[in-house]
Order: structure tokens, then C-alpha cells, then sequence
């Protein structure tokens, strides 16, 4: 049987270097809050606020009343400056019925195995004429990793949603979605022993209870170099998705 968890309490200290995806989709997400004309947030949730990526853009960006931080790893937690952070996990949020005017999380919800009790459990904290914002790594994020892998036997990826899984949950659960947008994004390492240890930093790694031995190691840097190098640059694909919601 394979097992997966990610490792995000272990590599916190390291994540902010190594997290070149999240900032983009924190960062794209705002920029669709902006183009939105939305200034003022009031009461925010963040979920999986983490080290405060998106935390720290919407302080820069938003005015707001509060924003709450939560996330299930601790050492996450204290690498974000924000003055209320509740560790939780967010399957059971411990907040009262109608407290937040806004939930927003980036480039956490693709570790959620139970999507439709979360989308419960954040219309219970929400209030009448509520938004969420999210951005959500789809599946073909590790397109290149999940081919190799399935060559060589190496790894596993996180197994990934389409959006149209999203979309299906969001409107099942009574939300209307007022923005959904997939964007792709590449991203170029030296070497394939780059992109492996920067992607380890993230915490965004699944273990499966298997041994993986040397040759399989190295058959994924010569097979993931050799199938999809470009001009001696080693890709990383990313799909993305982002939805503005409401009730
Ligand atoms: C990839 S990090 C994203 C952190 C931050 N939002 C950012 O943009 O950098 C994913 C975060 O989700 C958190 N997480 C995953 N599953 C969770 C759960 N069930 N409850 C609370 N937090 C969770 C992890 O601890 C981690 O901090």
C-alpha cells in the first residue's frame, strides 16, 4: 500500500527560497482581487496561510479589519508575521457560525482529500454576501516528474485535480463562482538534481512507503534531462487555477 504525506512542518525555515510557484499563484491572485476593483476585506480567513506568502501580499495590498491565519503546521505558522494565527486543521475549522466576510488560501487546496467538506465548513464561517478567493495547483502541475517517475519507477506526485472538479464542488455546495481562470507557468533549474532539491524545500513531496533505489535516481535525472530538456535548461510545469466565489 502507498502512503502519502507532505513534509511542510519539517522544511519551513527553507520554504520562502524555494516556494517560486506559490508567490506566483499568490501573486495572481491578488492581481485578480485588484483587477476586480475589491479594496476592502474587513474580516479574512486565510487557509494554509503557511509562512504568510499571500498573507503579506494582501497586507500590502488590501485594507482590511483582521485577517486570520491558519494552518496545521506549527513551524509554518511561526514564520508568519500576522498577530492571529490559529493552528487547525482546516477540515475542522474552530470558528463561530458567520464570522468571516472573505476566505482566501493559495496553493493549498490540492492537499485537501475531502473538498466538499471544506467548501461545508467555510460556508459555515461565513457570512451573508461572503467571497473566497483561491488559487489551486491542477492537474499537469509535475507533468515532466509524473512521467519520469512512471518510467523509472522513482516517485510518486500528489495526485491532482482538474478544475472542472472544482467547479463542480463549488456550485454542488450552493456557491456561485464569479471568476474561474487555468494558467500554465514553466519553470527553468540548471539541473534536474536542482529542481528535485528546490521542490523538497517546498514540502510539497509525497512519500510512499516504497524503497527507491540509486539506479532509480538515477535513471529520472537521465531520463527527465534527456526527454525534456530545453536549451540546457530543465523545465517544471505548473498548472494553476484561480476562483473568485460567493454566496
Ligand atoms: C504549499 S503551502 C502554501 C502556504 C501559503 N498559502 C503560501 O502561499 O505559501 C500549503 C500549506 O497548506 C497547509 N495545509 C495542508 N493541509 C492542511 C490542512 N488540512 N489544514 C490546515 N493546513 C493545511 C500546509 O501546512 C502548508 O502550510
Amino acid at each position: 500500500m502507498i502512503t502519502f504525506r507532505n513534509n511542510f512542518d519539517k522544511v519551513a525555515e527553507y520554504y520562502n527560497n524555494n516556494a517560486h510557484a506559490q508567490k506566483i499563484a499568490a501573486k495572481r491572485l491578488i492581481e485578480i482581487l485588484k483587477s476586480m476593483g475589491e479594496s476592502n476585506f474587513q474580516n479574512i480567513l486565510e487557509l494554509g496561510a503557511g509562512s504568510g506568502i499571500l498573507t503579506n501580499l494582501i497586507k500590502n495590498n488590501f485594507d482590511y479589519e483582521n485577517i486570520i491565519c491558519s494552518d496545521l503546521a506549527y513551524n509554518f505558522l511561526k514564520f508568519n508575521s500576522e498577530p492571529i494565527k490559529v493552528q487547525c486543521d482546516i477540515l475542522k475549522l474552530p470558528f463561530k457560525q458567520e464570522s468571516f466576510d472573505w476566505v482566501v488560501s493559495s496553493s493549498t487546496f490540492q492537499w485537501i482529500y475531502n473538498f466538499d467538506e471544506l467548501l461545508k465548513e467555510i460556508k459555515f464561517v461565513s457570512k451573508n454576501h461572503f467571497k473566497g478567493a483561491f488559487s489551486i495547483f491542477l492537474k499537469g502541475t509535475f507533468y515532466e516528474m509524473d512521467k519520469v517517475n512512471k518510467l523509472t519507477g522513482f516517485g510518486n506526485i500528489l495526485e491532482m485535480k482538474e478544475s472542472r472538479y472544482y467547479l463542480e464542488t463549488f456550485y454542488k455546495n450552493g456557491f456561485n463562482v464569479d471568476i474561474s481562470y487555468e494558467e500554465k507557468h514553466t519553470i527553468f533549474f540548471d539541473t534536474v538534481r536542482e529542481f528535485l532539491e528546490s521542490h523538497k524545500m517546498t514540502g510539497a513531496t509525497v512519500k510512499a512507503n516504497k524503497f527507491i533505489s540509486k539506479s532509480s535516481y538515477n535513471s529520472f535525472l537521465k531520463y527527465y534531462r534527456e526527454l525534456f530538456s530545453m536549451n540546457n535548461k530543465i523545465p517544471a510545469s505548473y498548472n494553476i487555477g484561480y476562483y473568485i466565489i460567493s454566496h
